[in-house]
């Protein structure tokens, strides 16, 4: 068990793209404990690879309605996505802040779990759908700021505003 840090812009990390796991051992159930560990210590809801410093295509959520299930989500990507919404949300990894972005309505995920083997899982409106597209775009290297849907539909928060609904925050 242990809280790593979380990595906060400009660190580059946040803009590479992470590798697809091909090792499914003791080794990556202790990285996604810790993955847990420290979302959940951040009262985050989700947490990607990238957010520690690690460039594997690794994701955690972890829904508050869903009483302490914990989603894993190793080697992610899309089926399918579709329709659009217009969502508010901000990341652990560039606190203080919360933009206006442009989501997909439906999303069609593909994953592996802990032990490699596939599933796949299908959301609509969301707060898991919304997660899942913030995630997954951390692990290409991606950030919710390329996602508003204007360049200045970005605000500063007050720090004791800073829960809500939104991916990366309870
Ligand atoms: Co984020």
């Amino acid at each position: 068990m242990a809280i790593l840090p979380i990595r906060m812009l400009p660190d580059p990390v946040l803009n590479t793209k992470a590798k697809r796991v091909k090792t499914f051992d003791a080794t990556l159930r202790r990285l996604v404990d810790d993955m847990v560990d420290t979302m959940r210590a951040a009262k985050g809801v989700g947490l990607a690879g990238n957010q520690i410093g690690v460039l594997l295509r690794i994701a955690v959520i972890e829904i508050p309605e869903e009483n302490g299930r914990i989603r894993v989500f190793i080697n992610p990507e899309f089926v399918s996505r579709s329709g659009q919404r217009e969502m508010e949300e901000g990341c652990l990894s560039y606190p203080g802040y919360r933009g206006n972005t442009t989501r997909s309505e439906r999303v069609h995920v593909r994953a592996q779990d802990l032990s490699g083997k596939l599933f796949s899982v299908k959301a609509e409106g969301t707060l898991l759908a919304h997660a899942l597209e913030h995630e997954i775009d951390h692990l290409s290297g991606t950030l919710f700021l390329e996602r508003l849907i204007s360049k200045d539909a970005i605000w500063k928060i007050p720090e004791h505003e800073m829960a809500g609904y939104d991916p990366e925050h309870k």
